[in-house]
């Protein structure tokens, strides 16, 4: 037998048999391996992870997160939806020289066709509005040539030209101011001092001084100071509101 390799050995294969001292010696001495997946979780790992939920379960419940003041507060008004009677709200709150200038750019596409949108006209054509002293100058001469028209020979920036510019006498006041105002603004240079606004006030003195002289010349208009303005309150750019 001790000539047998395998003879210290629990379960000896060769012979079968098995010393059941030592096998239960063995399960004494070592711990049981649970499978992969269903180890027990340590004493200290549980507590430490039930602290950090404590914790962090009072730290969200005082801070800000979980309160609706932050949304509502005194005095809160919310907003309508839209499609729910919000369309009132979807109103244009921008400032009043915004929804002017608008307005005039829309009137404004009855003049590209001549004088472009870029303002330039049409060289030997149609005068050009940017560089233009009749643009850059008062709102009078500005006025009469809306509600009248000009016939040409007609000299701008030193080029003469020869067309017809018609009057536009058939729009109202607020679409010539809108427009006059677009054009002073955008393509003038402005005198200082002067915020490039022509108001329905303004161009209805203005309907009122040339409205039956019929279509202008260019001696007409030079007859006109070039600095000289429509008579009129100014208005406050943010809301329209005369001022002064
Ligand atoms: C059919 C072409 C035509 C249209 C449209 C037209 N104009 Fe003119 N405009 C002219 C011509 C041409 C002159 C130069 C005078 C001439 O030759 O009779 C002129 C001259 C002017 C002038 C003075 C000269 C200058 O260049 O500054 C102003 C200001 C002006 N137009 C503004 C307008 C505005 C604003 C509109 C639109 C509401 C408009 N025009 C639409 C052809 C036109």
């Amino acid at each position: 037998m001790s000539s047998d390799p395998n003879s210290d050995q629990n379960l000896d294969y060769n012979s079968g048999k098995t010393s059941v001292v030592d096998m239960h010696d063995a399960v004494k001495r070592e711990r049981v391996l649970m499978p992969a997946g269903k180890e027990q979780m340590g004493m200290l790992a549980m507590v430490l992870c039930a602290m950090i939920l404590i914790c962090g379960g009072i730290v969200l419940g005082n801070s800000n997160g979980f309160k609706d003041s932050i949304y509502a507060h005194d005095g809160y008004v919310p907003e309508p939806r839209p499609g729910e009677g919000g369309d009132a709200a979807a109103e244009d709150n921008s400032p009043w020289i915004d929804k002017w200038m608008k307005g005039g750019k829309k009137v404004y596409q009855n003049c590209k066709l001549c004088h472009q949108d870029s303002g330039m006209g049409a060289p030997g054509q149609y005068p050009p509005l940017a560089g233009s002293e009749w643009v850059d100058g008062g709102t009078k001469r500005v006025g009469a040539i809306l509600i009248n028209g000009i016939n040409g020979p007609f000299t701008v920036a030193g080029q003469s030209y020869n067309q017809l510019m018609p009057a536009w006498s058939a729009l109202n006041d607020e679409k010539l101011a809108q427009v006059a105002t677009y054009i002073r603004r955008t393509y003038g240079a402005l005198p200082e001092g002067d915020d490039g606004v022509v108001t329905a006030e303004m161009m209805k003195a203005a309907r009122e001084e040339f409205g039956g002289k019929g279509i202008w010349d260019e001696a007409g208009l030079l007859a006109i100071p070039e600095d000289a303005m429509l008579e009129g309150a100014k208005v406050d750019l943010l809301t329209g509101e005369p001022v002064q």
